[in-house]
């Protein structure tokens, strides 16, 4: 019988919302072809080796709680299947920056939280005593002390990490070197979604370039109406994920596009949209004899299964990596990933992850 993947969440959310129910999606429906997974089996592992064993989160409305109601608590708005019982209680985590002001009335943090040493033993405890492997950080965007916090904890129990959003850690070399002398592996940053604004602009923005067209101009506007855009309102949080979102476009382009001639980031908060994402792009370029194109897409998808659809591979690489005794960056970050320590296109990318998974160098 295969293993079992032992997983911690950092931030009851949304998207843990989408994962946790999208895998219990796969296993009611076991009889019918898995429509949606991008790998049935990861090594050994298939997704219903995953297994939920320790959850943090600062919301009082969430915290003590078992993970199966936990999960479908507000603000989450991910409503597509029953979960069985859980025994697995949401504990308490530091705020630090995690809570934006714009959200903060949603989350209700505790009013009473507990002194952040102390938290730290009993998170330290909590993962040790949960055998907690992989550690998956769903943190809202904004978030780097409390990111920070998580890496100082994985680096500690000795546990892998997939880190979700954008605060550069796997991406940055001095915490990839950290990882890599305390023997940890870590995935990261910022998640790609499966058919997201991203890798859709990437590729878009990439066959332009190829067939030789000169790009002067490029914008993609992103919507949404859950809490990670309505988070994402305060401008002061969302340095990094502008960072993320179009350096993972201009890394696919061999020309230079102007600074002022590119603007990609999240834009505003449509409440009625709840998970649906809207993105809306526009290419403007120059082809043969100078002549002027534009195309224009525009992108409906749900952000929660678009975001699932890829952690649930991450988890099952990093688990991989852990088996293989690998540590610090793993390369697969560059194809599920936005920010990774190394951009590749995503051919390059998809083929690093099928020779990692085949134990091919
Ligand atoms: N397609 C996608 O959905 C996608 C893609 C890329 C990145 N991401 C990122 O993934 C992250 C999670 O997204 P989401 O939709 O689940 O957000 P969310 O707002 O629904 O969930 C965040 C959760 O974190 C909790 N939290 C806040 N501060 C915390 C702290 N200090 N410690 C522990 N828990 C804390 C909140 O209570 C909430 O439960 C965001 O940063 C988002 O930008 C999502």
């Amino acid at each position: 019988m295969a293993k079992k993947i032992r997983v911690g969440i950092i931030g009851v959310g949304n998207c843990f919302a989408g994962l946790i129910q999208g895998i219990e999606y796969y296993k009611k429906h076991k009889d019918k072809k898995p429509v949606g997974l991008m790998h049935t089996k990861i090594g050994p592992y298939s997704f219903s080796d995953i297994e939920f064993v320790s959850a943090f989160d600062v919301g009082a409305n969430k915290i003590g709680k078992t993970l199966d109601k936990a999960v479908f608590v507000y603000p989450n708005l991910v409503k597509w299947v029953k979960l069985p019982k859980s025994k697995v209680i949401v504990k308490e985590a530091p705020v630090l920056d995690g809570v934006g002001i714009y959200v903060e009335n949603r989350i209700k943090p505790l009013k009473n939280p507990t002194p952040i040493e102390e938290l730290r033993k009993e998170i330290e405890k909590e993962i040790r005593k949960s055998k907690t492997e992989v550690l998956v950080n769903y943190l809202p965007v904004g978030s780097q002390k409390a990111t920070e916090f998580w890496a100082e904890i994985a680096l500690k129990t000795k546990t892998a990490m997939v880190n979700c959003l954008p605060a550069f850690i796997a991406s940055n070399k001095n915490w990839a070197e950290r990882f890599r002398k305390a023997r940890v592996p870590i995935i990261g940053d910022d998640i790609k979604g499966q058919i997201g604004a991203t890798i859709v602009h990437r590729v878009l923005a990439r066959l332009c370039d190829e067939r030789g067209t000169t790009i002067d101009k490029t914008y993609q506007i992103n919507v949404g109406g859950n809490t990670d855009f309505l988070n994402m309102l305060e401008r002061a949080r969302l340095e990094s994920k502008k960072i993320s979102k179009t350096e993972a476009v201009t890394s696919q382009i061999h020309k230079d596009v102007k600074s002022d001639k590119i603007y990609i980031g999240p834009s505003d908060f449509v409440p009625f949209l709840g998970n649906t994402k809207l993105a809306f792009m526009r290419i403007e370029g120059r082809m043969f004899a100078d002549v002027p194109y534009s195309l224009e897409l525009r992108l409906d998808v749900d952000d929660k299964a678009n975001s699932g659809g890829i952690v649930i591979d991450a988890i099952r690489c990093a688990k991989l990596a852990r088996d293989r005794k690998l540590a610090g960056y793993i390369p697969v970050s560059s194809y599920f990933m936005k920010h990774p320590l190394i951009q590749k296109t995503d051919d390059e990318a998809r083929k690093i992850v099928e020779n990692f998974i085949n134990n091919k160098k």
